[in-house]
């Protein structure tokens, strides 16, 4: 029976073979998934045999990672804002960056929330986590996404406040609500062959290159900003999630919709990352 030890020295030299950003936290991290232990436990391990079903798992988690597979679809999950989803090769891996969404939409009183795009549903059932009182919609083109997102309802006791819904944006969706949320795809497909291949290769095409793309990955932003101010209650809010140079089309989007007090947020990094408006209340339509 190998050593921990050794068994991560052979898959840090894999992984760095295979060009993976950061071997070493990558096969800690699999080691502990394969051994069913947190990662943070791993060293108290380090000179003690690995049992051979653990080893055999973790040498197909490492061939996975050295195919480049995101970590988040081999292990499973994903952490988002400080709860576990699951992640499957049907669903975009939730990323550090849509926390920014999260953020301004928890500025924002609520009762009613629509997740256009749910994918894993990390969006919506994050902002239900943390409003009690609220209800939401989720809605997706991908049936196994919403199978994904209802079983992290499920898993985090949000189902009876998530709806999930098979829907073309809009199309099945006739109510309104305060706060309409959305991470579309908004990577121009020409930009494809430059991403990583963890993305290019792994995660599914349409969480990543909106439909009738034209080169500028503004497609999906154009048919949800026009039609959002039919979906959004008075005084109720708009919060996208965009690529670091669409602020200000986006934001030409949503003051053409008639939208108000259109905003341009900065993520951790300083760099553009939401879009948010407001539609005006009675008085001043
Ligand atoms: C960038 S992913 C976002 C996933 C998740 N909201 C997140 O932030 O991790 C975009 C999602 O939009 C969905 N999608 C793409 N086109 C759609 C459409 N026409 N109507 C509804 N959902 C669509 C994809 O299936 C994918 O789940």
């Amino acid at each position: 029976m190998s050593r921990t030890a050794d068994l991560l020295l052979g898959a840090v030299a894999r992984l760095r073979a295979a060009g993976v950003a950061d071997p070493v936290r990558d096969a800690r991290l699999l080691l502990a998934h394969a051994l069913g232990i947190g990662a943070d436990r791993l060293t108290l391990h380090l000179a003690d045999p690995v049992p051979t079903a653990a080893q055999a798992l973790f040498q197909a988690a490492v061939t996975a990672r050295a195919a480049r597979q995101p970590l988040s679809q081999i292990t499973g999950k994903r952490l988002f804002w400080g709860r576990n989803f699951a992640v499957t090769a049907d669903v975009l891996d939730p990323r550090p960056e849509t926390e920014t969404l999260i953020a301004a939409a928890l500025k924002q009183p609520f009762a009613t929330a629509l997740d256009l795009g749910t994918g894993s549903g990390a969006i919506l059932l994050t902002v239900l986590a943390e409003r009690p009182q609220a209800r939401g919609l989720g809605v997706d083109l991908s049936p196994a996404a919403l199978g994904v997102a209802q079983r992290n309802a499920q898993a985090l006791g949000l189902a009876d406040r998530a709806e999930f819904r098979h829907s073309d944006w809009f199309a099945a969706i006739p109510e309104r609500f305060d706060l309409i949320l959305s991470n579309p795809p908004y990577i121009g497909a020409g930009e494809i062959p430059s991403l990583s291949p963890e993305v290019r290769d792994w995660e599914p095409r349409a969480a990543l290159v909106p439909e009738g793309d034209d080169g500028s990955g503004l497609a999906a932003y154009r048919k949800i900003i026009g039609a959002a101010p039919d979906h959004l209650s008075f005084g109720g809010a708009l919060m996208v999630e965009i690529g670091a140079s669409q602020g200000r089309a986006v934001g030409a989007l949503m003051a053409q919709a008639g939208l108000h007090h259109i905003q341009v947020l900065p993520d951790m990094d300083g760099r553009d990352r939401v879009v948010r408006a407001t539609r005006p209340g009675p008085a001043s339509v």
